[in-house]
């Protein structure tokens, strides 16, 4: 079990917090997130990182749990935040991050994207040559200044599933290195926009800490020659990508610390800032590493099927974690009221959505499993509730939020009527 669960009494507990329990007084499906994890895994990265250097600034990536109360709670360890939409940076300024730790990334931003960065002093990666054009208009109109970076694609291999390998050749994220120095010179020349930064981010739910290292080299590489035609580098930001055990037992997953990340990165890093002559701030923005384990979806069994195999029919499905569904994710599930059975068979665990593909483990191992027990799908903090949809017209579950033996709502269930407040009737259609 990640060190977010335990179990006690033949119950799965999240901190303190009786997941049965918890199942009976908020229903479900049900999200619930152990909020120390997420704050204990933001020390752990940061002192990680500071081992080498304390010149670092970690920026939690907002999209892997967008609920306002974990942005508020990283906040408050002193995160900022990679945003990538009007949405995100919203959320991590109400959250209180201050505007200089927040970077807008994105290959496809609009003119409102980047003229409400601009208004608010939040700096921009900038992912072509096009959009810094557009970033000098706007200056240029609100006789504003503009920091900005550029990201930058590594084009190096990647190990992790090809949907979310961003830093390979044929990605559309970044600038490749053979073309960034054109663009840093464009943006020297132009009169409001500051190049202060550099970015990459070569992907998600990455095993192996090497990749990091070779991206480290090649950024290090780029900073120097930027540095060159007379670009300040304050910030280079290395992306986010440290992977998860989501696979515990063998060796399927063997996911490296932060530590682990620190000691492949970090020598790079400062190697390539004494030859370059520069001292920028080491930026990384972390999202799946600080929340993915912390979270379990709490969901109920309907129904046991025996048929060729045993299909257990629980009341979560696709819509609200789809990982399994879009990239063959393995989660680990859990009979959270049975959690001292051994197994005595094999289930496998399948939603109420009307697609083959809504199953969130296949053959999994479990204890004898009948209608009424309450099974866990476990690391779904990450790119779970964030990811979820409406789909069969299911209105979205609630999220308790538990801090020792403390369990609270951080989001109500909505409603059929907020799943539908948004329909409009088209005159031919009204009486
Ligand atoms: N920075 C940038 C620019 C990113 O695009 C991402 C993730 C991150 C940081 C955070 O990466 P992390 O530390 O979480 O690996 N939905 C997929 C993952 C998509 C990742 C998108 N970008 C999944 O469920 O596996």
């Amino acid at each position: 079990l990640p060190e977010s669960l335990s179990v006690s009494g033949g119950h799965l507990f999240c901190g303190g917090a009786d997941c049965v329990s918890l199942a009976e007084k908020f229903g479900t499906p049900l999200y619930v997130t152990n909020e120390n994890h997420v704050t204990g895994n933001f020390r752990r990265y940061e002192a990680a990182l500071k081992k080498y250097t304390n010149n670092v600034q970690l920026l939690y990536a907002a999209k892997a749990n967008e609920n306002p109360v974990i942005i508020q709670s990283l906040a408050r360890e002193g995160a900022g935040a990679d945003i990538f939409s009007l949405g995100e940076m919203r959320a991590a300024l109400e959250a209180g991050i201050p505007a200089g730790i927040l970077l807008f990334n994105g290959s496809s931003k609009t003119e409102a994207d980047l003229r409400a960065a601009i208004e608010k002093d939040i700096m921009i990666s900038v992912d072509s040559v096009d959009e810094l054009r557009q970033i000098d208009a706007i200056t240029k109109e609100l006789k504003k200044t503009a920091k900005i970076g550029f990201r930058v694609n590594p084009a190096i291999e990647v190990p992790t599933h090809p949907k979310i390998a961003t830093g390979i050749k044929n990605s559309k994220f970044g600038i490749p290195a053979e073309m960034i120095l054109e663009a840093y010179r464009e943006a020297l020349s132009m009169e409001y926009v500051v190049p202060v930064g550099m970015h990459c981010h070569i992907g998600s739910q990455i095993l192996e800490v090497e990749p990091f290292a070779i991206a480290c080299g090649v950024i290090m590489k780029v900073a120097g020659e930027v540095t060159k035609i007379g670009v300040k580098l304050e910030f280079i930001d290395f992306g986010g990508g440290l992977g998860i055990p989501y696979h515990r037992e063998g060796t399927v997953d063997k996911a490296p610390t932060p530590e682990e990340y620190a000691a492949a990165v970090m020598p790079v890093f400062l190697e390539g800032c004494k030859k370059a002559g520069i001292s920028p701030a080491f930026w990384v923005e972390p999202g799946r590493w600080m929340v993915g384990e912390s979270t379990i979806l709490l969901t109920r069994v309907n129904s046991v099927k025996k048929v060729h195999k045993t299909f257990v029919n629980v009341d979560a499905g696709f819509n609200l974690l789809i990982r399994p569904a879009m990239y063959d994710s393995w989660h680990e599930v859990v009979v959270a009221n049975k959690a001292d059975q051994p197994a005595d068979g094999t289930y496998t665990i399948t939603g109420p959505i009307c697609e083959t593909g809504d199953i969130f483990g296949s053959d999994r191992a479990l204890p004898s499993v009948v209608a009424g027990d309450l099974i866990a799908v476990l690391d779904a903090g990450a790119y779970g509730y964030s990811m979820s949809s409406q789909y069969n017209s299911r209105p979205r579950c609630p999220e308790v939020l538990v801090n020792g033996d403390k369990a609270e709502l951080m989001r109500r269930a909505e409603t059929y009527e907020e799943m539908t407040g948004c329909v409009v009737t088209p005159s031919w259609h009204r009486k």
